[in-house]
């Protein structure tokens, strides 16, 4: 008895030291106290063609400027390779912290690790790095929210609770390499989903899901506006050649309602009667000048200038050494660890409160959307 607690406590000391020296060898370096004018903060965003990414990128590099950091931004035209390399000369410029939107939330784990083994400190912007323990923070909307405020605008817009008739829609997911798309979908299907089944809710097309995680059959690469427009047009060729109406469609994003509401002007569609409810997310502002001339019925806005102060607030606090700021409870798991995150919350813009929410705060001036 004796002796096998004399084992066990061995066995306890050798596992502790292996344990402790492996945690010693894992690379720890966090930054001791930066001066801002001393560092230099890499800043990797997808691309450019997307309004939302390049106005986050101004953004960004500007909220960095004014606490004194000097930055450096790169744009990856949606290629991963090229992000990667981007990443890669940052690391080799010493860069001081690394804020990154990836494109392929699958692929970073590699660099993200190089980095973290450096010391460099990386957020991810926006869209989670998956598979990887370097990734050290997180900062984005609630995405599942997202999805449920475009999901419950529908069901509304439709009066799925109280109609007896047969609703028409048409589903869109987003891009599948993008981990926010699984969100979104999920946020909208939980809302849908009930009237799918009872039969409130039918998609002409039969372009539905067959489970949750099936949503990458009608997620549509690179968030492509035009792709987006000829699957929309492939559809009403197909499925609606017969007066069909059509009442609704799940547009995870701005960029894809664009698409699809050309799509539907060049079948002959006219805003007012017969024109579906189109969602979308981003308040891009061609979206809301066509929230305002009816052809998009709401949009789902992420103020980009607060995800911008939350962003440079999050690696500030990183790199003078104070803690950071998180939501309670918010732990998103990558796979690798569950990663400390600060989440904000989206709001939904109709035509009727573009000017309290948009304009109001000065996201968007009246002229630049053409009511002044
Ligand atoms: C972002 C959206 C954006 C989409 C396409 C998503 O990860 O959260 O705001 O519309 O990417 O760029």
């Amino acid at each position: 008895m004796k002796w096998k607690r004399i084992t066990a406590a061995i066995i306890s000391i050798i596992c502790t030291v292996a344990l402790t020296g492996c945690i010693a060898q894992r690379p720890t370096k966090q930054p001791q106290t930066v001066n801002p004018n001393d560092a230099l903060i890499g800043i990797s965003m997808p691309t450019k063609y997307l309004e939302r990414w390049s106005r986050d990128g101004t953004n960004l590099e500007e909220k960095f400027r004014e606490l004194g950091y000097h930055t450096t931004i790169q744009y990856a035209d949606n290629s991963t390779d090229r992000q990667i390399s981007q990443i890669q000369n940052m690391i080799t410029q010493k860069v001081s912290a690394l804020v990154i939107a990836p494109i392929d939330g699958t692929v970073l784990a590699p660099i993200v690790d190089q980095a973290y083994k450096q010391g460099i400190p990386v957020l991810a912007y926006d869209r989670l790095i998956e598979g990887t323990e370097g990734l050290g923070y997180y900062v984005s909307f609630d995405n599942q929210h997202v999805g449920e405020l475009q999901g419950q605008f529908l069901v509304d817009a439709l009066n799925l609770p109280n109609t007896s008739s047969t609703k028409h829609i048409e589903l869109f997911g987003g891009s599948p390499d993008d981990p926010n798309a699984a969100k979104f979908f999920s946020g909208a299907w939980n809302k849908l989903k009930p009237y799918f089944e009872s039969g409130a809710l039918v998609s002409p097309s039969g372009k539905i899901p067959v489970s949750e995680s099936d949503w990458k059959t009608i997620g549509i690469l690179g968030w492509d506006s035009a792709k987006a427009q000829s699957e929309m047009q492939t559809r009403l060729n197909s499925f609606y050649n017969n007066n069909e109406a059509l009442d609704a469609v799940l547009a995870p994003n701005d960029a894809l309602a664009l698409g699809i509401s050309q799509a539907l002007g060049g079948r002959g569609f006219k805003p007012g009667t017969g024109w579906p409810a189109i969602t979308g997310q981003d308040a891009d502002k061609a979206n809301v000048k066509n929230l305002i001339s009816g052809r998009q019925a709401m949009t789902v806005w992420k103020d980009t200038r607060a995800l911008g102060d939350r962003a440079v607030k999050m690696v500030d606090q990183i790199l003078r050494g104070q803690k950071v700021e998180i939501s309670a409870g918010k732990e998103y798991d990558n796979g690798k660890k569950k990663v400390p995150t600060y989440l904000l919350e989206p709001k939904v813009v109709t035509k009727d409160n573009v000017q309290q929410t948009l304009i109001d705060s000065d996201f968007y001036t009246a002229e630049e959307l053409g009511i002044k």
